[in-house]
């Protein structure tokens, strides 16, 4: 997102780069004929074909047309992962889509399979993780920095960095970044990068459930799909029940994003009660007192909101600056805007967040910003620290900042196009009016970035309505 991009993967808009994350590849040695530690060693095949990978889990790269309408157009594989389920033969399959656009649901089940999804799930049904289009594993390639990581990072980050609603200067700026932005992409990237968008990736899913009967015997024009989607994965999974409404054996989507929104392109309805979220911190560190570290004996939740309110109004004309040698690697200056990012990442999950963002409120009472650095570098940020360079980057391969916005972008179909300061300030305006903590941040994830971006969806991918 904005000045960084978050990095937790049920963020509807928002999802999920960390220019300063570890790689984890396994080391080279483990890896022989039996065991696949990337999707490189699987086999693509038209047909379902899983084989072991990861140690845990098996993989498969499916095979399927650019244009299902159009097969001579050229093919991409797509990425699936399984962690099959304790009790067999399982029910299904059930793809899961962790968000994003651009979040990786291999990602996802490798991570979260054992501890978080089997809870969730059960033990009778296989939980497969698929990149979808464009996404990690998958093609088409949206990277508008194939080849070059640390570039792309660095990119990112100060791509999203500063941005004013109060400046017209920065405002002219940023547009004209997100104009050099789609010119750009529109010369490194293939005109393939089209066929990356949500209903195609929707087809995807239905050729998934109809290679899987396939496999098993069964007929596949009566396979059903098995699905779990989170934030934007409920966008994925929307446009499924749309366009295959017969085709559905058991589908959950949490954290429902306004479909109509997503391809009208505005991203205006994600905030509608986001500035409710931030009033139940008011009222939660009224309730825990002393044991919430932002509480001074306020007598009401109403006096904490005055006292945050106060803090971040002084924020704006007096940002902390930090020079401890000690601390960060160079001087930096924690501002308003930086405060109130954290706190949009802290909304999606609060009990996690709201004690940070106590202890980060309290230091700033002081004039102290220690607290919000580590935050800020958890969501990618160069704030105090040196993104890594050419010769030292430990990133990972794979971002999904581009593929947010490229996927997002295309879905959109030109719906929305804000392509001059005139219409920048008064699409600014109307999410602070919805949000007025959080509209001026969230007005830069998204809309903004497309308008010079050339992708449209070819006629049988576009989405036709609810
Ligand atoms: C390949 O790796 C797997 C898992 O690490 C191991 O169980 C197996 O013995 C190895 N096979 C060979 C031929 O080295
Ligand atoms: C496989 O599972 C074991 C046991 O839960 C765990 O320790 C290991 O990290 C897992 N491996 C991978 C690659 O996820
Ligand atoms: C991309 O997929 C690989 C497995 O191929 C996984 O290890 C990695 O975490 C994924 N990256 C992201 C950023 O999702
Ligand atoms: C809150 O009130 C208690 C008891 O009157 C007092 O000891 C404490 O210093 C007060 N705390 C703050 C932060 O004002
Ligand atoms: C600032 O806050 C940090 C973290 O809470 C603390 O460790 C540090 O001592 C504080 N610095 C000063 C000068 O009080
Ligand atoms: C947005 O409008 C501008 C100016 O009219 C035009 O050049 C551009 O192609 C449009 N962008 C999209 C994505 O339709």
């Amino acid at each position: 997102m904005i000045h960084r991009p978050l990095n937790i993967i049920t963020l509807a808009a928002i999802a999920v780069a960390k220019p300063l994350a570890i790689r984890q590849d396994a080391p080279n040695n483990t890896s022989n004929g039996t065991m696949a530690w990337s999707f490189k060693e699987v086999p693509s095949s038209a047909n379902l074909q899983y084989v072991p990978c990861f140690q845990n889990f098996t993989c498969a790269n499916l095979e399927v047309p650019l244009d299902y309408d159009k097969p001579d157009v050229g093919t991409i594989n797509i990425a699936f992962i399984k962690y099959p389920a304790a009790e067999q033969p399982a029910l299904g399959d059930v793809i899961m889509n962790p968000g994003g656009p651009g979040g990786s649901g291999v990602q996802y089940v490798m991570k979260s399979a054992a501890k978080s999804l089997v809870p969730i799930i059960g033990t009778k049904y296989n939980i497969i993780g698929m990149d979808p289009r464009g996404v990690n594993n998958s093609g088409p390639n949206l990277d508008c920095f194939d080849g070059t990581p640390a570039v792309r990072d660095y990119y990112d980050v100060q791509y999203y960095s500063v941005i004013y609603r109060d400046s017209k200067t920065s405002l002219a700026m940023h547009l004209q970044d997100a104009g050099a932005f789609g010119d750009w992409c529109s010369q490194t990237l293939k005109e393939d990068a089209k066929y990356a968008n949500t209903p195609a990736t929707a087809r995807d899913m239905l050729q998934y459930a109809e290679k899987l009967a396939e496999s098993q015997g069964k007929p596949c024009e009566e396979a059903k799909l098995d699905y779990y989607g989170v934030s934007y994965g409920s966008t994925l999974g929307t446009t499924y029940a749309a366009m295959f409404p017969d085709r559905i054996n058991r589908m959950v989507i949490d954290g429902v994003v306004d479909v109509e929104d997503h391809y009208g392109g505005s991203w205006t309805q994600n905030l509608l009660q986001a500035d409710e979220a931030i009033e139940d911190f008011f009222k939660m560190c009224h309730e825990a007192g002393p044991a919430c570290s932002f509480f001074h004996n306020d007598s009401s939740p109403a006096e904490i909101k005055k006292r945050f309110d106060a803090l971040l109004k002084d924020l704006e004309t007096n940002p902390v600056p930090i020079s401890d040698p000690n601390i960060v690697e160079f001087p930096t200056t924690i501002t308003s805007q930086d405060i109130r990012g954290i706190i949009l990442t802290s909304i999606y999950s609060a009990i996690d967040g709201f004690p940070k963002i106590a202890d980060i409120l309290s230091g700033l009472e002081k004039r102290n910003a220690t607290d919000a650095l580590e935050p800020l570098a958890a969501n990618g940020a160069t704030k105090g620290y040196a993104p890594p360079s050419q010769c030292n980057w430990k990133g990972d391969d794979y971002s999904a900042t581009q593929p947010k916005l490229l996927i997002a972008c295309t879905d959109q179909h030109g719906n929305y196009n804000i392509s001059t300061l005139d219409k920048y300030e008064q699409y600014i305006d109307e999410l602070e009016g919805i949000s007025p903590y959080l509209g001026d941040i969230w007005a830069q994830v998204i809309t903004p970035n497309c308008w010079k971006l050339p992708y449209k969806p070819v006629p049988n991918q576009e989405f036709k309505g609810s």
